[in-house]
C-alpha cells in the first residue's frame, strides 16, 4: 500500500542482483512510495543479472559501479544527481561477498588475499561510498544512509566465516562516519541487522538451510523476510525517523535477544 512516504525523495540503491535480492525488494517498495532512484551494481554482476527488468518496472536508470572503485563511485554519484535533478535523500548499501566463503576456505585456513578482497567489497566499500558522497556534498540535510548487516558481527556463527569480521567492521564504519555526517550535514547513518534470507549471497553460506530453519524456530516472530526488510528500510528513508542514527537495528523477529525457544528446546527433551 502506498502512503507516498518517499514522495519527492531521490536516492541510489546498490546491490539488486535478482528478484530475491533485498535491494530488489527495496527498490520496488521505494518506487511504490513515490521515491526516485538510480540502480547500481558491479559491472560483472549486471552482465548476468536481471537488473534491466527492475529498472523498467521502477522507471530507474542503471549506472554500473564497482563499489570498491573510487572513480566508479564518483561517476555514479555525479550522474545520479544529474539524472535525478538534485542532491540525494537516501542511499542503500546492500553489498556483501567473501571469496573465502565462495571457495570453501575455512575460517582457520584463510587465503589473506581473499580476506582482503571480501573486506574491501563488504565493508570498506561502505566507507568509500560515504566518503565520496561526503566530499561531493551530495546528500540533502535529513537524508538517510542504510547498510545491511548480520548478527555474526556480535555472536559466533562458525560458517559465516570472515563475513562476521567484515560485518563488525561495516557496523563500526556506520557509527564513525555517522558522527561526521550527522554533526556536519544532518544526515543519518544506520545498519539493519537482518534475519538469514534466501538470496544469492545468503545461500552461499555453508549449511544455510539448517541455519535459516534454526533461526526461524528461535525467533519470537519467526525470520524476517526480504520484503519485510524492505518495509523497515522505507521507514529509515522516510521523515518519520529523523533522529535515528549511529544505530545497528535488529530486524530479525527477536532472534538477537533470545536464549532458547520452546520449539528448539523440545528437540532436546526426552519423552
Ligand atoms: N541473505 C541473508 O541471509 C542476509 C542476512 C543479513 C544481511 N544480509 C546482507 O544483505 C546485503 C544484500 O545481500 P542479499 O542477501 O540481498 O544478496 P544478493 O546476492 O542478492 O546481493 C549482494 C549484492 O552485492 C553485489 N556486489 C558484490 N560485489 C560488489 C561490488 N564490488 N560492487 C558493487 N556491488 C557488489 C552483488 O552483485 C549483489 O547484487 C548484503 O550486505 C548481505 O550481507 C544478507
Amino acid at each position: 500500500m502506498s502512503y507516498n512516504l518517499l514522495k519527492g525523495k531521490r536516492g541510489i540503491i546498490f546491490g539488486a542482483l535478482d528478484e530475491n535480492s533485498i535491494a530488489w525488494k527495496t527498490a520496488e517498495k521505494v518506487h511504490e512510495q513515490g521515491g526516485k532512484f538510480v540502480l547500481t551494481n558491479a559491472p560483472v554482476a549486471m552482465r548476468m543479472g536481471a537488473i534491466k527488468e527492475l529498472a523498467e518496472k521502477t522507471g530507474a536508470e542503471i549506472i554500473p559501479a564497482d563499489a570498491t572503485n573510487i572513480e566508479d563511485l564518483e561517476n555514479l554519484i555525479e550522474k545520479a544527481t544529474e539524472i535525478l535533478g538534485g542532491k540525494l535523500d537516501f542511499v542503500l548499501h546492500s553489498i556483501g561477498m567473501s571469496v573465502n566463503v565462495r571457495k570453501g576456505k575455512r575460517y582457520t585456513d584463510q587465503n589473506y588475499d581473499w580476506t582482503a578482497k571480501g573486506w574491501d567489497v563488504s565493508a570498506v566499500s561502505f566507507h568509500k561510498t560515504m566518503q565520496t558522497l561526503y566530499k561531493k556534498d551530495a546528500m540533502n540535510e535529513w537524508g538517510s544512509i542504510v547498510a545491511l548487516t548480520y548478527m555474526a558481527a556480535q555472536r559466533v556463527f562458525p560458517d559465516y566465516n570472515d563475513m562476521a569480521d567484515n560485518k563488525a567492521y561495516l557496523e563500526s564504519i556506520a557509527r564513525s562516519f555517522g558522527y561526521f555526517f550527522g554533526t556536519e550535514k544532518k544526515v543519518r547513518v544506520n545498519t539493519i541487522s537482518q534475519s538469514p534470507t534466501p538470496t544469492t549471497a545468503g545461500q552461499g553460506v555453508k549449511g544455510f538451510d539448517g541455519f535459516i530453519k534454526y533461526a526461524d524456530e528461535m525467533s519470537a516472530l519467526g525470520n524476517a523476510t526480504a520484503d519485510e526488510c524492505a518495509d523497515y528500510t522505507l521507514t529509515l528513508f522516510s521523515d518519520l525517523t529523523k533522529k535515528v542514527t549511529l544505530q545497528n537495528l535488529f530486524h530479525d523477529g527477536g532472534f538477537s535477544n533470545m536464549g532458547v525457544s520452546q520449539k528448539v528446546m523440545s528437540r532436546f527433551i526426552e519423552e
